[in-house]
Parts: structure tokens; sequence; C-alpha cells
């Protein structure tokens, strides 16, 4: 039998660069109400949220992808060419084919790297951040930019009470590499289809192509596209997050082999500051631990939204470089996906 050869593995790995990408469009709860039958006051005391971000002018989620994913490289300070993957999570990429990271990774200047794309809605950066953290431990990879970038506004029903309010745009990445010591716990992470519908679509891409005919024939004045949008049922994801996080939670630490004490800094996925609250508590994390609060004006970005908040807390100062943090992210699938880390240091280039 041939003797296949195995690359030198790397025990340590850590996140070494962030960055980020805000898109410059701020949307307030009141320009929301105006086609949404709801209230600013609603809004924030049920979800903890004030403002999210809409792409506009020339912004696209290739455009975010590549700012944020730049940034990050830069940030981290590691050439470019040392850079043996890219991962782009993302559920609001606007083609299948072709996927976005090979044209993320073209535009990064780094054409011809291994580059593929990751959907697993809102656990998008956990899953991610596993995957690249085992990658680079294999020796599969020296580095992976992890990139997590969503244009959630562009599939959003304005009137639907149930997501109208909830989503934003964003990116958000990380370089993962070899580290002196580790900086990235072995991923807990899971999922459960049998509630997958919770979190969907109105349309799948069979019943488009069903009625593609259908399409070419209609009069656009009278019979306007029927849109693909973003479908959730709220309180069931709610409920089904209560039960499901705290036990992730509670596995993340002990596969860490740490305890609460030794937590500096709490980054849930940013679905709804109640959430947070609750398993903030749940846990018995310290109150004047601090814990990312970026929904308040980012809105939930989805697979973006913890790298979007961990370079919130890094760029403004709430978190240090260097501190253990906790991650969860939670979603769509159903999946969530958490990992205990070590801070990487706050970037030079911000989003702010
Ligand atoms: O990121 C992916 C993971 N997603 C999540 O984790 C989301 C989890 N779910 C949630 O965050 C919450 O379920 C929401 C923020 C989406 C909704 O909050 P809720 O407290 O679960 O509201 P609800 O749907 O149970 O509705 C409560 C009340 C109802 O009125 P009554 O029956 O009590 O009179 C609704 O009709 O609020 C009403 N309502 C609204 N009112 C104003 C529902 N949606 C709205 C709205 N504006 N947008």
């Amino acid at each position: 039998m041939a003797s296949i050869k195995v690359n030198a593995t790397v025990p340590n790995v850590a996140m070494v660069g962030i960055g980020a990408y805000r898109p410059t469009r701020i949307v307030s709860n009141d320009e929301v109400c105006q086609t949404l039958d709801s209230s600013d006051e609603w809004i924030y005391e049920r979800s903890g949220i004030r403002n999210r971000r809409y792409i506009s002018g020339d912004e696209t989620a290739r455009s975010m992808a590549v700012a944020a994913g730049e940034r990050a490289i830069i940030n981290s300070g590691i050439p470019r060419e040392e850079i043996g993957m890219v991962l782009l999570s993302t559920l609001s990429w606007t083609t299948k084919i072709p996927h976005g990271a090979p044209q993320v990774a073209y535009d990064l200047g780094i054409n011809g790297v291994a580059a593929v794309d990751l959907a697993s809605g809102c656990s998008g950066f956990g899953y991610g951040l596993g995957m690249a953290a085992d990658l680079v431990r294999a020796g599969t990879s020296k580095y992976v930019l992890l990139i997590c970038v969503e244009t959630l506004s562009v599939v959003l029903e304005p009137t639907d009470r149930s997501t109208a309010f909830i989503f934003g745009d964003g990116a958000g990445a990380v370089v993962v590499g070899p580290s002196e010591e580790n900086g990235i716990s072995p991923t807990v992470w899971g999922s459960d289809g049998e509630n997958g519908e919770a979190i969907g679509q109105n349309h799948d891409m069979l019943s488009y192509m069903d009625r593609a005919q259908e399409y070419q024939r209609r009069d656009p004045e009278t019979d306007p596209l029927d849109r693909m949008v973003v479908t959730m049922e709220g309180p069931r994801v709610f409920r089904w997050a209560a039960v499901t996080l705290p036990r992730a939670l509670k596995s993340t630490l002990e596969i860490s082999g740490i305890t609460a004490d030794d937590i500096d800094v709490f980054i849930p996925h940013q679905a709804n500051a109640r959430i947070n609250e609750l398993m903030k508590k749940n846990l018995g994390l310290r109150d004047d631990i601090p814990m990312a609060n970026d929904i308040e004006n980012t809105g939930n970005t989805s697979a973006a939204s913890i790298p979007l908040a961990m370079e919130e807390m890094l760029a403004t100062g709430k978190a240090t470089g260097g501190q253990t943090a906790l991650l969860l992210g939670f979603g769509a699938g159903l999946s969530y996906a958490g990992q205990v880390v070590t801070l990487p240091p706050a970037p030079q280039i911000t989003s702010f």
C-alpha cells in the first residue's frame, strides 16, 4: 500500500486579524415603520433594535465581502500570498452559479486559492470558524480567510411583521492561522432539520424554475414578479433557542476546559437582545462581563453578525485583543455553532 503524505499538523490556531464593513445607509425603526405596521417602541422593546444598515449606491454583497476581507488581511499583518483558502459564509449571495468565494478571492488579489461558499444561516460564522480552525490544524492551509456577508435587505418583505424590522446588511471577516497559544476551542455545533421551516424562504429554487416560463409570459405591469423573500416564525425560533442554546453554551465551556468565570466577553449572535440577556443570565456570567450589543444599531445580519459584533467591541474598546470570549451563533437550519476563543488584536482599520 502506498504511503500517503500527511501535512505537518498545527495544534495551536487563532484569529490573527479581523475586519468588517458596514453599509453607509442607516435605517431607523421609524423609517421601517413607514411601510411596516409596527412602532419604534415595539421593535426596541421586543428585539433591542434601533437602527440597521442597508446597502445603497455601489454597495453589494461582493463589494462588502471584499472590503471586510481586505481589512482583515491588512489588520492581520500577514502576506496575502500565505492565504490558502477563502471560506465565504452567506445565505444572501444572489447566484448559486457561480458561487461567491472565487470572485471575492479574485478581487482580493489571490485568484487561484481554494475558495468555497458555506451556507448555514446565522450560525455561519461559528461553522466557518470551526472549519477554518480545523483546516489550519490539519495543515491543509497555512491561513484561512473566513468572510461572512449578508444583504438581507434585498430579500425582505417590507410589510412582513416577523422579518422586516429584524434584518440588516454587513460583512465581517477573520484571518485564521497558526499561533503560539491556542486561541480557538473545538467547535460545539448541531442542527435540527425537523424545525427547519421555522426560518426559510417563500419560494424554493425548484418552484422558481417551474414557473420560469410563466414569469416570462407575464405582463410586468399587471403581474409584478413575486420575488423570493425570507420568512421566519419568530416565536417558534425563540422557543427552540430557549431549549437548545443553554445546552450548547454549557457544552462549549466544558469542551474548552474552562468555566463561566474564565469568560471575559460574551459575543452571541445578534438575533434578539432579549435572547442574549437570557442566555447570559442562565449561564451565570457576571453582570459586569461585557456582552455584544451590536444589534442595537446594526440589526440582525445573520452569518455576519458575530464578526461585526466582535469588531465593534474591539474597535470601541469594549473588549481588547487577547481576552477570552464565548461565541454562539444560531438560526436557519435550524442550526447552531459556538466556540471559546481568544480575541484577535483590535483592528487598525475599522468599519466606523
Ligand atoms: O437570526 C435567526 C434567529 N432568529 C431568532 O432568534 C429570532 C427569534 N425570535 C424573536 O426574536 C422574536 O420572536 C421576535 C422579535 C421576532 C418577535 O417578538 P415576540 O415577542 O416573539 O412577538 P410575537 O410574534 O409573539 O408577537 C407578540 C405580539 C402579538 O400581539 P398580541 O397577540 O399579543 O396582541 C403580535 O401580533 O406583538 C404583535 N406583533 C407585532 N406588533 C408590532 C408581532 N409582530 C409585530 C410587529 N410590530 N412587527
